[in-house]
Parts: C-alpha cells; structure tokens; sequence
C-alpha cells in the first residue's frame, strides 16, 4: 500500500480550476476539427487559448517534449507531435490531449474524435473506450481499492469486444505536478494497491487498441510518439478526478 499525498482545500481549489481550462481548450481544440487541418494548426490554436488564459501548456518543454499538445492519430496510441506535414482526412481518428498549468498547478484531459467519417469499427471503438472511462470514474469512492474501481471495471467491460488495454502506460496523480503517485493501471492487477481518501486526485486514461494486442513501439527517432506494434487503431480517453467525502468528481468535465 502507498502513501499517496492528499490535497489541501486550497490545492483542490486550484487544481479545479486549471482542469476546467483544460477541458476547455479541448472543446475549443476539437472544433477545430476537418479533414485539411494540420495537426501542427491544432497544437498552435490550443498553445494561444492556453497563454490567453493566463496559462501554460504543461508538455512543452517537459523532458524535452517539443509542442504544447499531444495529437496522436489512427495507430498512434499517444504522446504524437503535432507536426505541419500531418494533415487530418477523412475517416480518421484522432486523440486530442491538453495539460495546463494554471497558478503552477495542473488539470490534464483528453478525448478521441472522428474526422469526418469514419467507420464502424473505429467509432464503434471510440464509444467503448469513453463507456470504459466512464464506467470505471462511478465507482470510485473513499475506502474502496484503486485497481477495483479502475482496472478490474475497464477490463470486464471491455472484455467481450476483444481489445487490447495498453499496459505500459496509465494514469496517474496530478495537481501540484505533472506525474505523481500513484500510477494508475488500466487493467486487473489483481492487487488491492490504493485505498481511495478524499482529497486525492489522479488521472484515469485507458489506451485500447482495436487488436487483442497490448503492446506497443515507442519511436526510435523522436523519442515519444508511442504505436501500436501491428498498426491497429487506438483510441484513449482522459480526466482528472478528485475523491470527495461522499464520492468523486471529475475535475476536467464542463457542466
Ligand atoms: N498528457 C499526457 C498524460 O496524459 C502526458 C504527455 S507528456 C508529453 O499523461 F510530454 F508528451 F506531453
Ligand atoms: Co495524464
Ligand atoms: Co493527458
């Protein structure tokens, strides 16, 4: 069992509030959204909602990571560099991932969406993995386990539609920085590893690959863009969600 800080009223106050930015500049982000638009415009049109809003994008600089979003497209499964040569067409998928940093503390959300139309099998996917987030973000509550709540519920759920849930990469705390404890997985386990106290506040932000194949290729030259290893399409969504006395609430979700 791990010690996970909890935070005080005042840090819950400001992590609030950067999340709500992040989820705006998502929504604003994502209409942006056409078949033609370049991933870079994408990244430059979130980078000046963000400073316009008395912000910082948290990627930027982070480890060297070169732009302010994170885009990752089809068979990217996350962390895509928004580039100028990377035009968005018709029967895409694309997951759209905004970090802020307001007052130095950090909200974190993203959402996968269709470009134009796509098929079946891909929105068919998109649905599933937003159902799997969901699901898993109603069971948390003060005094049950992490991996009970999280991995067992994505995991069950996803289970008929044979999916591949990404393994090495998961959730995680966030607020006062960009990656803190604890790590949260997507899948069973089979630990009770958390025990859930309010005031806690983390990231869940399942990868599901459209294979029965987990794994993944990180790239050999830019040193980010993660893949899955036999091309399938993959599809992540993401919040930032506080343990409350009673519950939960999901930091990064607009009203
Ligand atoms: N926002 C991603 C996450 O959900 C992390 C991106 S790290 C970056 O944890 F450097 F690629 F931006
Ligand atoms: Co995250
Ligand atoms: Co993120």
């Amino acid at each position: 069992m791990s010690q996970i800080p909890l935070k005080t009223e005042e840090q819950i106050a400001g992590i609030r509030r950067s999340s709500r930015l992040a989820a705006e500049t998502l929504k604003f982000t994502a209409g942006l959204l056409n078949p033609g638009v370049s991933t870079l415009m994408l990244n430059d049109a979130a980078h000046e909602f963000i400073v316009s809003h008395h912000a910082t994008p948290a990627p930027l600089g982070y480890n060297g990571y070169p732009k302010s979003i994170c885009t990752s497209v089809n068979n990217i499964v996350c962390h895509g560099i928004p580039s100028a040569n990377q035009i968005l067409r018709n029967g895409d998928i694309i997951n759209i991932d905004i970090t802020t940093v307001l007052d130095s503390y950090y909200g974190d959300v993203s959402a996968t969406y269709p470009v134009g139309e796509v098929s079946e099998k891909a929105s068919k996917l998109i649905s599933r993995t937003r159902q799997a987030l969901e699901l898993a973000i109603k069971e948390l509550s003060p005094g049950k386990y992490l991996n009970a709540c999280v991995g067992q519920t994505i995991e069950k759920y996803l289970a008929p539609f044979n999916y591949g849930i990404v393994r090495l990469l998961g959730g995680h705390g966030v607020g006062l920085r960009f990656h803190e404890e604890p790590f949260v997985y997507h899948f069973d386990t089979h630990q009770d590893d958390v025990l859930l106290q309010p005031g806690m506040i983390f990231t869940i932000e399942p990868m599901v690959n459209s294979s029965p194949n987990w794994d993944v290729v990180i790239d050999k030259k830019d040193g980010w863009t993660v893949r899955t290893v036999d091309g399938a399409l993959s599809c992540q969504f993401e919040h930032t969600v506080l343990i409350t006395p009673t519950g939960h609430e999901i930091l990064t979700k607009l009203d």
